[in-house]
């Protein structure tokens, strides 16, 4: 028996021309983009709430004594039946399992919070009076999980407990998407406080400008416009109780090429303190708990700006060797940048005697994601050996359940484990379970940090 020849032998040209098609105009590129966003708008309308937003899932009994609040499942019923007042849950059916919206559940924590063993963790440990700590996930390779990874983290920190803000620095705008923003232009993206921090960095700068008798640059009306802006107008509620957006779109990109053209307007501006001088400035460090920045793939100037704004910057790679390559790459592009920034900085500090700039981060971690256990052991292991604490030990497992959960459904916290094989959901959710608890040791050990720094400087 002759075997058929593979597939790229004895194409015909006259065939292959004719299956061609016409040759592309720009015009064309316009078309595409209209048919992806039609199809993009019909897939994200299925299984929308009546207002058009996006709704989250309920979760039952089982799954808050299992996963969110420490307590036996007859306790909790029990506390429930003696405290009317407390939500009781929805059932299906008559006497079925109880269901309750994530807001129900953040109020029976906060009553067994007060009124439960103390010596239980029912809410996650935040030192009072801090602020917020920003993380940042980047990479500059695109598709190693950290979309995927930074909205896990924000999902299992809002279970956990904590209130979280997200900040999409990706013109892409994908973390944008999964928490159902809605974002016109780049005015209401994180742009505006860039522009604004210009802005205000020129004013003072044009003060100066005339005392020196130069004439001030004038502002044009992107600026004067971002001078009205502040973080509030800009910060969306999601379908999380305790989770809100900074959305992203394709104009943010803009922002790469406005920051340059800045200061190069005005030499002294410090741009990489935009991002973090204007959230401090409106107080949005003190309205939250966590706060996640996730990054476009380039070391680009809003990857600058949220790296360097970031307490904790972790960095998802796959175990592969290209990753693996392209990661040291990332560390040396990091390496170089932020020793730039420094060394152009500190010429002048020195020679004014002033306090030289150096950047710090409280904690920097490579994560293993989309992980395979029975073909990537080895290289696995040899990376924990070269990079050793900056990778984290615990690996987030490759999981078909983060692509399976369907067009309004993100990941695994916001499936239905009645969709999946308990076996399967449990095995799915626990790799990102371990992923959240790497974090959180490091969160509660930087907050431990400050709190005890705080203490001492206080006595
Ligand atoms: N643990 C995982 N298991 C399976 N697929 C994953 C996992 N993490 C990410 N993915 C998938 O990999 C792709 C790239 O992930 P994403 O988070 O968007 O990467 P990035 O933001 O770095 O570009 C997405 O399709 C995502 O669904
Ligand atoms: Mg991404």
């Amino acid at each position: 028996m002759s075997e058929a020849l593979p597939p790229y032998f004895n194409i015909d040209p006259d065939r292959a021309l004719k299956d061609l098609g016409p040759s592309f105009s720009t015009a064309r590129f316009s078309e595409i983009a209209e048919a992806c966003a039609r199809g993009r708008g019909d897939l994200a309308s299925r299984g929308l709430d009546e207002a058009g937003r996006k709704s989250l899932r309920l979760f039952s009994t089982w799954e808050i004594t299992r996963y969110l609040i420490p307590v036996a499942t007859p306790h909790f019923r029990r506390v429930l039946r003696a405290n009317p007042d407390l939500p009781q849950g929805r059932s299906e059916t008559e006497g079925g399992a109880k269901w309750f919206t994530l807001d129900e559940v953040l109020r029976l924590r906060a009553h067994f919070a007060a009124e439960g063993a103390k010596n239980k963790e029912y809410l996650p440990y935040r030192p009072e009076g801090l602020p917020a700590k920003m993380v940042a996930v980047a990479n500059f390779k695109g598709g190693v999980g950290k979309t995927s990874t930074a909205a896990h983290l924000a999902m299992s920190a809002a279970l956990d407990g904590y209130k979280v803000l997200v900040v999409d620095l990706d013109s892409q705008g994908s973390m944008t998407s999964i928490f159902g923003g809605a974002v016109e232009d780049e005015f209401e993206t994180v742009f505006p406080l860039l522009a604004r921090h210009y802005a205000r960095h020129l004013r003072q700068e044009n003060q100066r400008r005339l005392d020196r008798g130069d004439p001030p640059i004038p502002l044009d009306d992107t600026l004067s416009e971002a001078l009205e802006v502040k973080a509030a107008d800009l910060i969306q509620k999601t379908h999380w109780p305790n989770i809100d957006l900074i959305g992203a779109q394709l104009n943010l990109y803009w922002s790469e090429f406005q920051i340059p053209v800045w200061r190069m307007q005005a030499r002294s501006w410090k741009l990489w303190e935009a991002l973090t001088e204007s959230l401090e400035a409106d107080g949005v460090l003190d309205q939250y708990d966590v706060i996640f920045l996730d990054t476009p793939p380039a070391l680009g100037y809003l990857t600058i700006n949220g790296l360097s704004a970031a307490d904790i910057l972790l960095v998802p790679m796959g175990a592969s060797f290209l990753e693996f390559d392209s990661t040291g790459r990332f560390f040396d592009m990091l390496h170089s940048t932020f020793a730039s920034i420094e060394e152009g900085e500190n010429i002048a500090a020195r020679a004014l005697g002033r306090e030289e700039l150096a950047f710090e981060w409280d904690a920097v971690r490579a994560v293993i994601t989309r992980y395979d256990g029975a073909q990537q052991g080895e290289l696995a292991a040899l990376m924990q050996a070269y990079l050793g604490q900056v990778l984290v030990p615990e690996r987030q497992d490759f999981t078909a359940l983060i692509g399976q959960a369907g067009e309004q459904v993100s990941g695994i916290y916001e499936a239905d484990y009645r969709d999946f094989n308990r076996e399967t959901y449990a095995r799915g959710r626990a790799t990102f379970d371990e992923t959240y608890a790497a974090f959180k040791r490091l969160l509660i050990g930087t907050w431990r940090r400050d709190e005890l720094a705080a203490r001492e400087a206080a006595e």
